[in-house]
């Protein structure tokens, strides 16, 4: 149960935030708030979430004062619900870019979480309301590694800025850098093209042939692309084309 109480109200980087002293998780608080008030680019901010949600049925951890925790909705104009993918490109990107002031080698371990090097520093849990053929909203839980110097549960190789610079950065200014980044990426909604180019460039195992698993067992593959409703096609060694879904396929 959120219990947490609203303690700002500002504006940054052309993003309407409500910052709350602690919550379990911005994105059920997002669930919580009126429709109607869950305007494009509002956020809903804590840097104190006690249950944050990940993919399935993961946590995502968060320590106390450390870290950028938020829920960022967008309701993309004239967004076709078969192009979803293109919100999850925008948050990734977003959030790669960011890194990148930082940190070099940043890359999007698809669907949309961020990586450094092979260690995990954002995980994005994005859901979607669909009105007719169109979104209507996006809410996208975005959560990014700042100021954590250990990691105590059992995600596989989480890491934070601090841990890749030796520097902390003051999570305002971090939180100000970030929606500029995804500002400017979600300006290029209406450029699928140019979003899956650039997605292309920063992704995770882009390059070269790796290990992979799925229902039937180990093989090995490429990435060929993403597909038009954001699944993974990959490319094996017997020159055979493997298409997949969220969760369908294991990085090995
Ligand atoms: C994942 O990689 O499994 C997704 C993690 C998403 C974490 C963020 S933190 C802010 C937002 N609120 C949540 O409860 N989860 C997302």
């Amino acid at each position: 149960m959120n219990m947490g109480k609203k303690i700002n109200e500002y504006e940054t980087a052309g993003f309407q935030i409500s910052e709350y002293d602690e919550l379990s998780s911005t994105n059920t608080e997002a669930e919580r708030w009126p429709k109607e008030e869950l305007k494009d680019k509002s956020v809903i901010l804590t840097y104190c979430q006690t249950q944050g949600r990940g993919q399935a049925t993961n946590r995502w951890e968060s320590e106390p004062g450390k870290n950028l925790s938020m829920t960022v909705v967008l309701c993309p104009p004239d967004c076709d619900a078969s192009r979803q993918f293109a919100v999850s490109m925008v948050c990734a990107l977003g959030v790669c870019d960011f890194v990148g002031h930082y940190a070099e080698g940043g890359k999007v371990k698809w669907p949309n979480d961020v990586y450094v090097g092979d260690r995990k520093i954002c995980g994005i849990l994005i859901e979607h309301a669909v009105a007719g053929r169109f979104i209507k909203r996006s809410l996208c839980g975005i959560g990014v590694n700042i100021n954590q110097s250990r990691f105590l549960s059992d995600a596989p190789n989480p890491v934070s800025l601090l841990q890749l610079t030796g520097k902390s950065i003051p999570l305002e200014k971090a939180l100000q850098e970030l929606l500029a980044c995804i500002g400017r990426r979600y300006g290029q909604m209406t450029d699928y093209g140019r979003l899956e180019q650039d997605f292309m460039a920063c992704l995770y195992r882009g390059q070269g042939i790796h290990e992979w698993e799925d229902e039937s067992g180990g093989f090995r593959a490429s990435i060929d692309r993403i597909d038009e409703y954001g699944r993974l096609v990959l490319r094996d060694t017997e020159g055979k084309t493997r298409v997949y879904g969220f969760k369908e396929v294991i990085y090995k």
